[in-house]
């Protein structure tokens, strides 16, 4: 009878073991695609900074690229257009002192958020800072942009000027390649 038992739970404790082994070995298998999916592929690093050709881009017009999956506006503007951005005041703005990382004096200043000197490139994201949605170009109160979702308008820099949008649209990290590349990222 003991023998019985002995010899039971040893086929239980062999049963056990390999039940755990395998549990083990799922359970590694199981881990391996989410650490795998933790490495960006090559497609993702390659889309991690992206160049853009803008020699066709005349002024007053826009591009709209997609970098990382979002939408990004770049925007060759005019005279007029830089003087309205640059002739507001900062305190003007409802968020003038700009929270974005790419702005290097932490203001939002005309001059901080454009490409070049002249502030004749303009580079953001196409991302309304209220629930996401894409602002339209030429559009709003301010001659920049207006997200219709709920109604904010943003100025030809691109900062919110009006409406429930809290922030101006992101600068993303851009610089000039050469006269007709800009690169994102
Ligand atoms: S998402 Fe743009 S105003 Fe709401």
């Amino acid at each position: 009878m003991s023998t019985d038992k002995n010899s039971t739970g040893t086929r239980r404790d062999f049963l056990y073991v390999a039940t755990a082994a395998t549990g083990a070995v799922g359970g590694a298998a199981a881990v391996w695609p989410l650490i795998n999916q933790m490495n960006p592929s090559a497609d993702v690093q390659a889309l991690a900074s992206i160049e853009v050709d803008v020699a066709g881009l005349e002024p007053g017009t826009q591009m709209t690229v997609k970098w990382r999956g979002k939408p990004v506006f770049i925007r060759r503007r005019t005279a007029d257009e830089i003087s309205a951005a640059r002739d507001v005041a900062l305190g003007d703005l409802p968020d003038g002192a700009d929270r974005n990382a790419n702005i290097p004096d932490g203001d939002a200043s005309d001059a901080n958020r454009t490409l070049d000197e002249a502030g004749e490139w303009l580079v953001m994201m196409g991302v309304c800072t209220h629930l996401g949605c894409v602002p339209l170009g030429d559009a709003g109160d301010f001659g920049g942009w207006f997200c219709p979702c709920h109604g904010s308008h943003y100025d030809t820099a691109g900062r919110i000027r009006k409406g429930p949008a809290p922030e101006n649209l992101p600068v993303p990290t851009a610089v000039f390649l050469n006269e007709t590349t800009i690169k994102l990222g």
